[in-house]
């Protein structure tokens, strides 16, 4: 399975942030290797200027979030039709700052999930326990349900992000054999062929013992990603020829 590494900005970036694409683009010299897919998720004001520049350097640009419905009466959202239009490839859903902060309930995110596949983009469906439930031997649980919940039924292509509450921005990861005996979890609960991402303080320091687990299919890079001397040598981390 091709690895796909994925950086996830945040509400992070200006118009400016272009030069960090353009640093990485450099480092690749002149276009990413066809070995592995790169994907970069900058805030929605950024998705049609970065993916009229830059998706035939092989980055492709993807948003992080999507309103279920295609146009209509709510003010502030976008659809994922117009992320397509923008020249989105992929949209991230149900991330754990969005079940938290917007309340987002996993038929929300599947909802979203079926949004972002009837626009014909792939959705990056995220789940991942809290310290707490993974202290009380939950985890598996947590994960299972979300996964229930959230999951369309498609034939198309999906792709499942697995982050550790706990672990997104702390500097902490879950043991290696943690990361993997969830990951083989997942992939028993997800159609074949679905890429499994690992995503939670991903670093370079980090990146190649995680992405050489079976089943850890990529990365979704929060912090990392924002600068190309930090994403690069995490892109180069995955298996493959580069
Ligand atoms: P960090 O890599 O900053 O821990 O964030 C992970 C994340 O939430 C990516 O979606």
């Amino acid at each position: 399975m091709k690895p796909l590494i994925a950086g996830n900005w945040k509400m992070n970036g200006l118009q400016s942030a272009k030069q960090e694409i353009e640093r990485l683009i450099e480092k690749f010299s002149g276009a990413a290797p066809d070995d592995r897919d790169v994907l970069i998720c900058p805030p929605a004001t950024l998705i049609a200027g970065f993916a009229a520049n830059y998706s035939d350097e092989a980055i492709q640009i993807g948003a992080q979030d999507c309103h279920p419905e295609t146009s209509g009466a709510h003010t502030g959202d976008v659809s994922a039709e117009m992320l397509a239009d923008a020249g989105a490839a992929f949209i991230i859903v149900g991330h754990s700052e969005r079940r938290a902060d917007h309340g987002e309930t996993s038929d929300i995110v599947r909802a979203k999930a079926q949004a972002a596949l009837r626009a014909g983009l792939t959705p990056i469906i995220c789940v991942g326990e809290t310290r707490e439930e993974r202290e009380a031997g939950e985890a598996l649980n947590i994960v299972g349900d979300q996964l229930d919940g959230s999951l369309p039924e498609t034939g198309a292509e999906i792709v499942v992000a697995y982050e550790p509450v706990w672990a997104i921005g702390t500097g902490l990861t879950p043991t290696l054999e943690d990361i993997g005996d969830m990951h083989d979890f997942i992939r028993s609960k997800t159609p074949e062929g679905t890429r499994l991402l690992y995503g939670g303080s991903v670093k370079p320091g980090n990146a190649g013992e995680i992405l050489a687990i079976t089943n850890v299919n990529g990365a979704l890079v929060g912090g990392a990603s924002l600068n190309a001397d930090d994403f690069y040598p995490i892109i180069k981390a995955a298996p493959g020829a580069m």
